[in-house]
């Protein structure tokens, strides 16, 4: 198992990935891009390029198993005012058919080594929904401290999100 920067030897896979996360999750949940220039847009967006507005540099990881896509996290190299409510740092997903294996626990682990050796940050911010109970395990697990919780107003309605910090 490795977390790797997009690679176009896994792109068969990444597909059938997406597929699977826009037949399981309503479109407010699905949070992988389409296969088509998704390598090129993730390099683009760690270097900062053509980045819409108030969006700041990000690093696109890929964990993966041999072959097989299994899961993605996304890296803000700081924060802006509105990832320090909603978003924080680093925000995953596992693909469907793979969750509740404990890669989504692993996959953060791997990624809060990635943070420590390639950015200048004592702590990052980790934010996931209050009734996402499978995020929330996940972020304690890797040694989140729940600072709080804020109503943010997203996808249409009000969601009571957790603000959780881990020390690296
Ligand atoms: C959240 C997510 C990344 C977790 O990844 P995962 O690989 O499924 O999680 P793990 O297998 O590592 O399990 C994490 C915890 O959830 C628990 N869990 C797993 N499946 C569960 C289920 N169906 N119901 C309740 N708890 C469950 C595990 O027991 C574990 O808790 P523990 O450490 O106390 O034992 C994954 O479910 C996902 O991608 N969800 C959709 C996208 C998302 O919500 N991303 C996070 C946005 S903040």
């Amino acid at each position: 198992m490795e977390l790797i920067y997009p690679e176009e030897k896994y792109l068969a896979s990444y597909a059938e990935a997406y597929e699977e996360d826009m037949a399981t999750n309503p479109i407010e949940l699905q949070m992988l891009q389409p296969p088509e220039g998704v390598v090129e847009r993730a390099e683009m967006e760690r270097r900062g390029e053509g980045l819409p507005e108030g969006y700041v540099p990000a690093t696109t990881l890929w964990l993966v198993d041999s072959d097989k896509f299994i899961g993605r996290v996304n890296i803000r190299h700081w924060l802006v005012p509105h990832l320090e409510q909603f978003g924080g740092h680093i925000g995953y997903m596992i693909r469907p058919s793979e969750q509740g294996k404990g890669y989504g626990r692993m996959q953060l682990a791997m990624a809060l080594d990635w943070v420590r050796k390639n950015l200048d940050l004592d702590r990052v911010l980790v934010t996931c929904d209050d009734d996402n109970i499978r995020s929330a395990r996940v972020i304690e697990a890797n040694g989140g401290v729940l600072e709080n919780k804020v109503e943010n107003f997203e996808f249409g309605k009000t969601v009571l999100t957790r603000r959780y910090w881990i020390e690296l």
